[in-house]
């Protein structure tokens, strides 16, 4: 019986892509499928969340969408999940943080879409070595809007994009990028509910509208290594979930210790509102409530 100890884990390793996998992932941008949960685990976060969701009338709205972490106690097992944090480690090495989540969720007959983009555009930080591991609480696959990506566009730098604030553009500012996209050399991201995806930064990708009768649920986190720093605003804040940081450029972010709690939700307002201010500015647009 072998015994996963933290220190054996950073000794050995444990790698979830192979030498191969990691290849491909820096010539293409992306990688998936990755199993994280089995059905059976996936389901019951997806029940905690719906049983939230009855509680406050219906779908998350808002910044209730973002940072879930700090709120839910289940949210805050999931971005530190061991097999999360050992794929994400494959790329970004052994010190991770998460710099944010957001709950992407397309209800049936939902005409929300999510417009070409790189994540990269407003998101103020130093380098492009971020991931979001896309997990999947739901199936995500073309007939309910699943996430499409332009495989090695990650490999051409921070592109132009032009703010639409469109209707139904799932993105803050419905930032949209200027060039040419080719759909037919698009790949479809198809995830089982427990799977997930891994992306880069500045990989350009979107997502259609989800035209099915039934939710597709997806949470979308965004690792960071400690070295980054975020530059476009006076401060930022981010959760240590493994290895070190030995650089202090964000402020550290409380665990939630029981679900949507007084102190939990205060914690979370104020810095949901202060990255809002970061990823609006130089715009009229207030943050969403
Ligand atoms: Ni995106």
């Amino acid at each position: 019986m072998t015994t996963h100890t933290w220190h054996a884990r950073n000794a050995a390793s444990h790698h979830v892509l192979s030498a191969g996998e990691k290849e491909a992932f820096d010539r293409d941008g992306f990688h998936f499928p990755v199993r994280v949960f089995t059905p059976d685990e996936i389901a019951g976060h997806r029940a905690r969340l719906e049983a939230f969701e009855r509680r406050m009338g219906g779908p998350l709205r808002g910044q209730m969408r973002n940072k879930p972490h700090l709120l839910f106690t289940w949210a805050d097992e999931i971005v530190r999940h061991p097999r999360i944090l050992d794929a994400v480690e494959d790329v970004l090495g052994p010190d991770l943080m998460v710099w944010s989540a957001n709950f992407f969720t397309k209800e049936a007959s939902d005409p929300s879409y999510v417009s070409w983009h790189q994540d990269s555009t407003y998101w103020g930080l130093s380098e492009p070595d971020v991931v979001t591991a896309w997990v999947a609480f739901s199936d995500s696959v073309p007939e309910n809007g699943c996430m499409r990506v332009m495989p090695g566009t990650h490999l051409m730098d921070q592109l132009p994009h032009v703010d639409t604030f469109a209707t139904g553009n799932l993105l803050t500012r419905g930032q949209e990028v200027q060039v040419d996209v080719d759909p037919a050399l698009a790949v479809d991201i198809s995830l089982q509910p427990g799977e997930m995806s891994l992306h880069h930064v500045l990989l350009v990708h979107g997502s259609e509208p989800n035209p099915s009768t039934r939710r597709r649920i997806g949470l979308a986190i965004r690792y960071v290594p400690p070295y980054v720093r975020q530059t476009a605003g006076p401060r930022d804040s981010a959760m240590l979930v493994r290895g070190t940081d030995r650089y202090h450029h964000f402020d550290p972010e409380p665990r939630p210790k029981v679900d949507f709690g007084d102190a939990e939700r205060a914690v979370h307002q104020r810095i949901t509102e202060d990255a809002a201010r970061i990823l609006y500015r130089g715009t009229e647009k207030a943050a969403p409530i």
